[in-house]
């Protein structure tokens, strides 16, 4: 295995490229320029990059937009976002402006309970480990009194640890389920450092911990986004319209196939404000996700609803965000989108994500609903082949126009190009 390494990690940036490229990339005589080209010249800004992981050895960017003109409860906001995929920041952008003119987004916080476990196995009677666990609970939160005195300070800190019976799932599997309210932080290191002690000052000999970890399953850090109004104000078609959108929304509550997709669309403007802020996605996917399956059959997350001419179409998702700690200030774009979202809190953060949420959802079953969404993915597609095959701006201009409207695909814009050059 000549192509493993011991101590990589240990090599310098450049050391790490050497090897990578005569090991990996020898037939890619661009690797070099490319990861070069990715680097940022401002090196304390390159550094800053390069401490956030292990490994390093250049940047990989995303787009980072805007979407203005979002009303959430009565405020004006302009959303942060980072995502690779075209249309997204553009349907925002539309939404926003669409329900900008009838009402807004309301959005109010429901819960905001984080969950920790402590998961072990004792072999023991129920009752002496019941009696054990109440008799140590109060030194569990005393070992933790340091660790939870900033957070304490300000409103936070651990709300229970209570002893779960799982031995009907797992022969002589425990839990301590520990709740947590972590204010404005998203609470991971402080979570997990809490657990560990817990786990700590619980072990004994015939105790065995297995692992402390937090859980991404929140369903009790709840926020809640809402639309509404008179169908008439939907459009021309307005009756037509919601009725179509009403039973795109019951598909992805009966079909899972369609409920991931739906939620996927959802995910899309959840996940480009999220990274905007230098939230964990990773997290919010995860418990997203379970959050939609908690029937036992995976759903949408959204919901609509018809009644007395008033349509309203709404989302309840669990969301777990900081903006104080992690990268929310630390990566400099972060710093600013939290700046152009006026420094909300957690609970506002979690307000705008799940509008985002829902704005995206209501592009996406609109156009599906509509005219479906190759019309506008058709035109970025175009674009894309078109700086692919390095068209000048005067050629990109000509072919947008004689192609608007037809089919796309690579060898079709090709064909076309080449005409016009000959031209
Ligand atoms: C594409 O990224 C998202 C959609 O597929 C969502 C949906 O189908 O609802 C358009």
């Amino acid at each position: 295995m000549s192509k493993t390494i011991t101590g990589f990690s240990k090599l310098t940036k450049e050391e790490k490229t050497t090897w990578l490229i005569k090991n990996f990339l020898s037939d890619y005589p661009e690797s070099k320029p490319i990861l070069n080209q990715y680097l940022n010249s401002n090196t304390k800004l390159q550094q800053l990059h390069d401490e956030f992981i292990e490994n390093s050895i250049s940047n990989f960017y995303l787009p980072f937009a805007i979407a203005p003109n979002f009303i959430i409860n009565d405020n004006a906001y302009v959303l942060p976002m980072a995502i690779e995929e075209s249309s997204v920041v553009a349907a925002a952008s539309l939404v926003a402006k669409f329900w900008s003119k009838r009402g807004g987004f309301k959005a109010e916080v429901l819960s905001t309970t984080k969950i920790g476990q402590v998961h072990f196995m004792y072999a023991g009677a129920y009752l002496n480990l019941e009696t054990y666990f109440n008799s140590i609970k109060p030194t569990l939160l005393k070992a933790t009194e340091s660790i939870t005195k900033n957070m304490r300070k300000r409103g936070g800190g651990i709300l229970d640890i209570e002893l779960r019976d799982k031995t009907s799932d797992l022969d002589n599997y425990y839990q301590l389920h520990v709740t947590f309210e972590t204010k404005d932080s998203m609470g991971a290191n402080f979570i997990n450092s809490c657990l560990e002690t817990i786990a700590n000052t619980f072990r004994k000999d015939d105790v065995e911990i297995v692992m402390s970890i937090l859980s991404n399953y929140i369903p009790d850090c709840l926020v809640k986004a809402e639309v509404s109004c008179n169908i008439d104000d939907l459009g021309e078609n307005g009756v037509e319209f919601a009725n179509k959108f009403y039973q795109a929304v019951q598909i992805a509550h009966v079909e899972p196939h369609r409920a991931v997709t739906h939620n996927k669309g959802i995910m899309n403007g959840i996940d480009a404000v999220v990274i905007a802020t230098g939230n964990d996605f990773r997290a919010v996917e995860a418990g997203v996700h379970a959050y939609a399956a908690k029937s036992g059959k995976y759903k949408s997350l959204s919901n609509c609803s018809i009644d007395n001419g008033i349509f309203k179409f709404w989302i309840e998702i669990p969301l777990a965000l900081g903006t104080v700690g992690g990268l929310t200030t630390l990566h400099p774009i972060s710093k600013l989108s939290l700046n152009l979202l006026q420094n909300p809190s957690a609970k506002e953060l979690m307000m705008i994500v799940a509008v985002a949420g829902l704005a995206q959802n209501f592009a996406a079953l609109k156009a599906l609903t509509t005219t479906g969404i190759q019309q506008g993915h058709m035109k970025m597609h175009l674009n894309n082949i078109l700086n692919q095959l390095e068209a000048t701006k005067e050629e990109k201009k000509t072919l947008i126009k004689t192609l608007n409207n037809k089919q796309i695909t690579h060898n079709i814009v090709n064909n076309a190009l080449q005409q016009l050059r000959i031209k």
